[in-house]
């Protein structure tokens, strides 16, 4: 897509623009220059997942195009890299249909499948040999995307192949399509293409543990994940999930007016080599041209080996007739291509035995239900365990002792029961029910409104110290190497841990006269529990599991505050100016600082040696501004605008984008404009001049 001068190029330009941007001097005359930069970056990020510039300074050029778009609206194009954002929700998603039908493939399984759709193929074009183009077939959701005119005009699902539905909104979301795409290079007026939109493993893994963090039900799997997310009807939700998208066939194309057929629509091959060049993330590496149906049978064999190692999820290979005349010779039946088949990899399902029911209590006092199932074996591993989550997925899915279930496991995601085959069922089946107590402690269990979790509110419950505890030592909290689960398991049992500043307590003389404990694994064990005593701030607050505070907001936490325990004077009020955090997680912070066993807790830590300690923030000049939000308007008298920004970050504030019921502060020049009128509708914002802002910058 950009040639080694052209990047030099626009590194160069991004460096200027940056400069500018510090200096304050970005005008509208740079708007162009923005949008081709801003447009480069995202294109390394997402699609060559090769960024070269920090999210930061990216994210300051992006605000800059912003701010230039928001002052002269006259200039915002369509495919500015600004019109990603989405505002408001979508009402429908209304019927679009597909200029061509969206066919599907026909299956294969083994390399006699494979050896016969060859035979036709030769068959029919006559030829001795063929040429096929070999790519991995994505598994998650299809679409078919129009551009008219270099622009992208409709996005839309495949629905029932002749019709889908437009979410075009949707999929301006997933940054690795163009918005815009210079298809008039190759005399096109008109292009519909076909891709699959796909969530990689890891940001799949991660937005379901955030939802099972707030007691919702985690998406079945990748798959369903990503076509269930182009249907949702708030986009910037749309946004947060991280799509992407594979864009791997033309389907359809009309010339400009005089324009012949250009040369790289002649083959499939050289097809994605258009889009790839046009900025789209096509097959381009993954695909291989292959002569004769050996070296197709080769290629799918050893690409299947890759497949766990994939960052997303594929579920085998598309062998297509490369040559796009012999493609139209072959034509097809009423369901899918004679010129293209699908080689299935090995299924990663499997049927077993529903055995038992068993119910765990998180350390939250979640009460998560895990199916014993016969154990399985499913794409090399065994599996006889699987979560059910919550009550609700047990009811949805009817599931009941003694079932049938088919289970599958995709990749390295956690295995799941897809359902519970009913027709095979005999009548002995038993219900499941939830227990209505405690399955350790016996305490009654409650549940709030609009969750789906079950919990034990019993903060002293033995299960609930012990996960409190393994949650603390683990590897992305504390990280207190050979202080496995078990071990923290046994010394409670033996009364030797009984909760977390227990743990730099330990009594190592009991503990090396213990059956398994040689000299070595106790010392190595003090050792780790010494050296964790340095962890930074935030995994120390990440490691503390208060509920809805992930590493991410941890690490806000950390930065917020001289010290943690500074966040006993912290009201909602203020937590919520903080960054991702809402009504809810506020809620739950607040709740943890106000607790007398916890600030215990804390300060017993801080005198096991600690640290809770903002070092950062203990060095800054000031703090004044900390948990304030500020914005700006007008030409202030002496400070620049970019300069006064930086002030307020320096000293502990936040600049927000907008007026809202978050800001606190609007500092006032002269000419404001409309954010003064918005704000003086808001009570609670204070409009304040540039003089008694710095007042409060200087205040000791
Ligand atoms: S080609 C006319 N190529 O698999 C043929 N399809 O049942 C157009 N798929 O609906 C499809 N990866 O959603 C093609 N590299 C790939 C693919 C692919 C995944 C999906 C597609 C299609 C289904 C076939």
């Amino acid at each position: 897509m950009y040639s080694k001068e052209i990047t030099q190029q626009l590194q160069k330009l991004t460096a200027t623009l940056i400069k500018k941007q510090a200096a304050g001097s970005i005008n509208k005359k740079d708007t162009d220059d923005l949008r081709n930069v801003l447009r480069f970056h995202e294109y390394r990020y997402y699609v060559l997942n090769d960024p070269l510039i920090a999210d930061y300074e990216y994210d300051q050029l992006y605000k800059a195009l912003e701010k230039i778009e928001r002052d002269n609206p006259e200039l915002i194009t369509a495919d500015s890299p600004t019109q990603r954002v989405a505002k408001g929700l979508t009402k429908d998603f209304p019927a679009a249909r597909h200029l061509v039908p969206m066919l599907s493939l026909d299956n294969s399984y083994n390399s006699e499948d494979l050896i016969d759709f060859d035979r036709k193929a030769k068959e029919l074009t006559g030829l001795k040999e063929m040429e096929y183009c070999v790519e991995p077939k994505f598994d998650g959701g299809s679409i078919s995307l129009i551009y008219e005119n270099d622009l992208l005009v409709r996005g839309a699902t495949r629905g029932d192949g002749v019709e889908g539905d437009e979410v075009t909104t949707n999929i301006k979301q997933i940054r690795t399509i163009p918005l815009s795409a210079k298809f008039s290079d190759y005399g096109l007026q008109q292009v519909e293409t076909r891709g699959e939109v796909l969530i990689n493993k890891k940001n799949f893994t991660k937005y379901n543990e955030q939802l099972v963090e707030q007691g919702l039900a985690p998406l079945a799997n990748p798959r369903n994940a990503a076509s269930g997310t182009l249907r949702i009807k708030d986009p910037a939700e749309v946004a947060k999930r991280n799509l992407e998208a594979f864009v791997y066939h033309v389907s359809f194309f009309l010339l400009s007016k005089g324009k012949k057929l250009p040369k790289e629509l002649t083959n499939h091959s050289d097809s994605l080599q258009m889009l790839w060049d046009l900025g789209f993330r096509s097959p381009q590496k993954e695909k291989k041209v292959l002569k004769g149906i050996d070296a197709v049978i080769k290629y799918c064999n050893e690409f299947e080996v890759k497949r766990d190692g994939l960052p997303y999820e594929i579920d085998g290979m598309v062998i297509k007739v490369n040559d796009f005349a012999l493609q139209d010779k072959l034509g097809m039946t009423s369901h899918h291509p004679r010129w293209a088949i699908a080689y299935k990899f090995k299924a990663r399902q499997g049927t077993s035995k529903l055995l038992n029911v068993e119910f765990q209590v998180g350390r939250t006092g979640s009460i998560t239900p895990v199916a014993k199932i016969q154990p399985v074996p499913i794409g090399g591993v065994t599996v006889s365990s699987i979560s059910l989550f919550n009550e609700d997925v047990i009811k949805e899915k009817d599931l009941r002792i003694g079932d049938t279930v088919l289970v599958e496991r995709a990749g390295d995601v956690i295995p799941y029961i897809v359902k519970s085959l009913v027709d095979v069922r005999k009548g002995n089946e038993k219900k499941i029910h939830f227990p209505k107590n405690c399955p350790v402690c016996n305490s009654k269990l409650f549940k709030e409104e609009e969750e789906a979790v079950w919990r034990c509110i019993n903060i002293e419950c033995p299960a609930q110290v012990v996960e409190r505890i393994i949650h603390f030592v683990s590897k992305d909290a504390m990280d207190i190497r050979g202080f496995g689960d078990a071990n923290v398991r046994k010394f409670y049992e033996l009364g030797l841990l009984k909760d977390i500043p227990g743990i730099y307590k330990l009594d190592f003389d009991t503990i090396g006269g213990m059956e398994g404990f040689g000299k070595k694994s106790v010392d190595n064990l003090q050792a780790a529990i010494a050296n964790s005593k340095k962890q930074p701030l935030h995994r120390l607050i990440f490691a503390l599991g208060i509920r809805f505070v992930g590493e991410t907001t941890a690490k806000t936490l950390a930065q917020t505050v001289k010290h943690l325990l500074d966040f006993k004077n912290y009201s909602m009020e203020e937590l919520q100016t903080l960054e991702d955090v809402g009504p809810r997680v506020a809620g739950s912070i607040h709740h943890f600082f106000s607790n007398r066993d916890n600030l215990r807790m804390l300060e017993q830590l801080e005198k096991s040696g600690l640290q809770l300690k903002n070092e950062k923030k203990q060095l800054a000049s000031g703090g004044n501004l900390k948990g304030l939000t500020f914005l700006f308007t007008g030409t202030l008298p002496t400070l620049k605008r970019s300069d006064a920004e930086a002030m307020v970050e320096e000293n502990g504030g936040q600049i927000l984008s907008g007026v809202s019921t978050k800001l606190n502060y609007l500092v006032v020049g002269e000419d404001a404009g409309s954010k003064l009128e918005k704000a003086k509708k808001i009570n609670s914002v204070k409009i304040i001049s540039e003089e008694e802002f710095l007042q409060m910058i200087s205040k000791k």
